[in-house]
């Protein structure tokens, strides 16, 4: 039988996506539709002393304006509220119910029109005065105010840790790296901008919206609109990329929702690219303390790893930077410590790999300096150190290849030809460099559902209400489902996306495919039981009697393990038993194994930068990422996971940056044209391997998730290899080119 689960199968929604028929949440065709543009302050700090919305009502096809003035009672919302789930609900700001202004780009109102045009220029005959303050724009001048969030961060993950003696790690110390890293804000710049449409029908309403997580919004627009969780349903079938960018629902959300209800017609909200930078969040700056501690032979002593990031005047929301410093290596004594500064600024938000990659680009930048300084090779350094049980918890690996990923990528990159000498390798005019860097990303499952059901034809439909914002959800669950009944990819759909279906946990922190796609499998397994079952209590059935656990399902059978012929067709036994369909609904769950052993994927990322010697330009020529991140479902899919994460990491290095004019508290550069991420011309070759790992314990599908690994380390092997290429160490991401002349 041959395997579906791990070949690179072609995306089953590749066709319907090139040809225009997948319908992003701005595409959905309803008839009556009407436009809305939203306002938002130019001001980042102050109140609004009048908005004067006549002239804009009377402007050709408005419907209707909404502002604090006539907004509906909004309620505002809170981790700790009941019912909510757990992470990346955050304290939204309640628009519109109040006169406050806390950032540039905070929305003040809404404006309705027959046509997105006539709201755009409706939207611009809105006079808005404020009484503007000085607004707080660079966390430095602030530093007196920095305080200690709470105790963990959203996804569990402690922000304040200690373990064994700091004063008996410095004193045995023979070397020690204490520096200050810092990175940079950086923007979300999914292909598709965020769009909503909210249609009423009575009580009802319905969002079609890009989403990472139908179940929250649909929550969050409960709670926030007072409506009964039942009267909301949110359609997500695709998303146009997001990058953590959509695990909230963000205020927009909600406008919508609002601006649909004051017109009595469906509405469509898209937001602007400049909004991207201000409506749904970001990755903030963090300024990263690092002090590590070494004895002569290269054994950590002592890490002690700060954080300061901002968050926004209204809510709290930490970049958790020190999570690999408290794990990734076999150190006794280890302090880690975040503190927040509030800003006039939106609120930040989870960004790919959050907080693992800028932190990740702090330690193991440090773990360089420290190679250097003492004279061992950065992957010797990093094996002296090798944690073989979880430093903290004590408690085993579920598996762990980090090893292996360190050989074979130090074979296959050609690293012993490496001169450890900084400004050693040198061709013409361009400056060689080569860096490596570890990388380290939790294994998260949420308990999740999923529906499977079988047509008389023997076509199976299976259902979840996760998302796919791109990395080939759909194609990967119908793997696991075809792969569990014997069907070939054809005989089988995955409907996901949608708040009537059974329930999923976010498509964020790479644990979908381990949450989503356990449930899968257990939909897939109890059809195929129930199926089963028909034919074992008929008698005439050639299954009957015979044990379950000699049945195994190809080619659109059931039949008996040690003689294929013996069976039947999923058709023949829905026939005889005058069904049309059959359907099971299964739930699955992590269990005890998660107080067992401590799950990580992990990876080792190698970078070669060429440097012109003249002009300084930064190119990435080679970079090669290998990786145990456990079972892969699609060897196709998963290569664009990992690729993407490394250019990514490229971006993240080498070029964006959001840049905040500190006067006025406006984004600058709040646009393709002057926030730059790699384009094609940025990227050299690209090379991932995956080691072969089978991890017994993560999940019943063995999967570790690859959404976020990809990008943890690629920045410090950047910046590693561009210190080797010139003797310049830059601690300031991104490096550009002003940084290395
Ligand atoms: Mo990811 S930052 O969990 O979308």
């Amino acid at each position: 039988m041959s395997s579906i689960i791990g070949q690179p199968i072609s995306r089953v929604d590749g066709v319907l996506k090139v040809t225009g028929g997948a319908r992003y949440s701005s595409d959905i065709p309803l008839a009556n539709l009407a436009h809305a543009v939203v306002l938002h302050s130019t001001i980042a700090k102050g109140r609004i002393t009048q908005i004067n919305t006549t002239a804009a009502e009377q402007a050709p096809g408005v419907l209707g304006i909404v502002t604090h003035l006539n907004a509906p009672k909004l309620h505002s919302i809170s981790f700790a509220q009941p019912g909510q789930p757990p992470s990346a609900v955050g304290r939204s700001l309640p628009i519109l119910q109040d006169l406050v202004i806390h950032f540039s780009g905070q929305q003040i109102g809404v404006v309705i029109a027959e046509t997105l045009e006539q709201a755009e220029y409706a939207a611009t005959l809105v006079q808005v005065t404020y009484a503007e303050e000085s607004p707080i724009t660079n966390l430095h001048t602030v530093l007196e105010q920095a305080f200690y969030p709470d105790k963990t961060d959203a996804l569990g993950q402690p922000l304040e840790t200690k373990r064994g003696d700091l004063e008996t790690g410095w004193a045995a110390a023979d070397v020690q790296i204490d520096q200050s890293y810092t990175t940079s804000t950086n923007n979300h710049n999914p292909l598709a901008p965020f769009a909503s449409i909210a249609v009423w029908e009575g009580e009802k309403l319905t969002v079609y919206d890009a989403s990472q997580w139908v179940q929250n919004v649909r929550l969050v627009l409960a709670a926030t609109l007072g409506i009964a969780i039942s009267n909301v349903r949110v359609v997500s079938q695709f998303v146009g990329g997001a990058f953590g960018c959509g695990l909230r629902a963000w205020p927009h959300v909600t406008l919508a929702a609002i601006a649909a209800r004051h017109v009595h017609r469906a509405v469509k909200l898209v937001l602007t690219r400049q909004q991207m930078y201000t409506f749904v969040g970001y990755r903030p700056q963090t300024v990263q303390h690092l002090r590590l501690g070494a004895t002569r032979d290269g054994k950590l002593t002592a890490i002690v790893h700060d954080n300061l990031s901002p968050t926004s005047p209204f809510d709290e929301f930490v970049e958790s930077t020190t999570n690999n410093s408290r794990v990734l290596y076999a150190c006794p004594n280890v302090a880690t410590t975040h503190r927040l500064v509030r800003v006039n600024a939106g609120t930040p938000t989870y960004m790919r790999a959050p907080g693992e990659s800028v932190g990740t680009f702090a330690l193991e930048s440090a773990m360089d300096e420290l190679a250097y300084a003492l004279e061992l090779d950065p992957i010797e350094l990093r094996l002296r150190n090798y944690a073989e049980t979880n430093p903290e918890t004590g408690l085993p690996w579920s598996s762990k290849s980090l090893r292996q990923c360190y050989q074979i990528g130090a074979e296959r990159f050609g690293w012993s030809n490496r001169d450890q000498k900084p400004h050693s390798m040198r061709r013409g005019n361009t400056l060689i460099g080569l860096g490596v860097a570890s990388a380290m990303y939790p294994v998260y499952r949420l308990p999740a559902s999923a529906m499977a059901r079988i047509a008389v034809d023997g076509s199976v439909l299976v259902q979840s209400s996760v998302t796919d914002i791109s990395p080939g959800t759909y194609t990967v669950m119908t793997q696991v489902a075809a792969e569990t009944l014997g069907l070939p990819i054809s005989q089988v759909r995955f409907e996901l996306g949608d708040t009537d279906m059974p329930e999923a946990p976010l498509q964020g922190g790479s644990m979908a495919m381990a949450s989503v796609g356990s449930a899968v499998q257990a939909a897939a397994l109890a059809l195929r039981g129930k199926i089963l079952g028909l034919a074992i209590a008929d008698e005439h059935s050639p299954l009957q009697g015979v044990n379950k656990e000699d049945v195994i399902a190809m080619e659109g059978r059931l039949c008996l393990q040690h003689d294929h012929s013996i069976g039947e067709t999923y058709s023949e036994i829905l026939m005889r038993n005058q069904m049309t369909q059959l359907e099971a609904q299964s739930s699955s769950m992590p269990g005890e194994e998660r107080q067992q052993y401590s799950m990580y994927s992990f990876g080792a990322q190698f970078a070669q930068v060429h440097i012109d010697i003249d002009l300084g330009m930064m190119r990435v020529a080679r970079f090669l990422g290998v990786y145990g991140a456990g079972r892969i479902i699609n060897a196709k899919t998963a290569r664009s996971q990992m690729i993407g994460g490394i250019i990514g990491g490229v971006g993240q290095a080498l070029e964006e940056e959001t840049v905040m004019d500190e006067t006025n508290g406006r984004i600058i550069n709040a646009n393709f044209g002057e926030y730059h991420v790699p384009v094609q011309a940025d990227i050299g070759k690209l090379e991932h391997i995956f080691v072969d790992e089978h991890d017994p314990h993560v999940n019943p599908l063995g999967v570790k998730g690859i959404g976020e690994l990809g990008l943890v380390g690629v920045a410090a092997a950047i910046a590693n290899a561009v210190y080797h290429a010139t003797g310049k160490r830059v601690r300031n991401l991104p490096i550009t080119l002003d940084k290395v002349l």
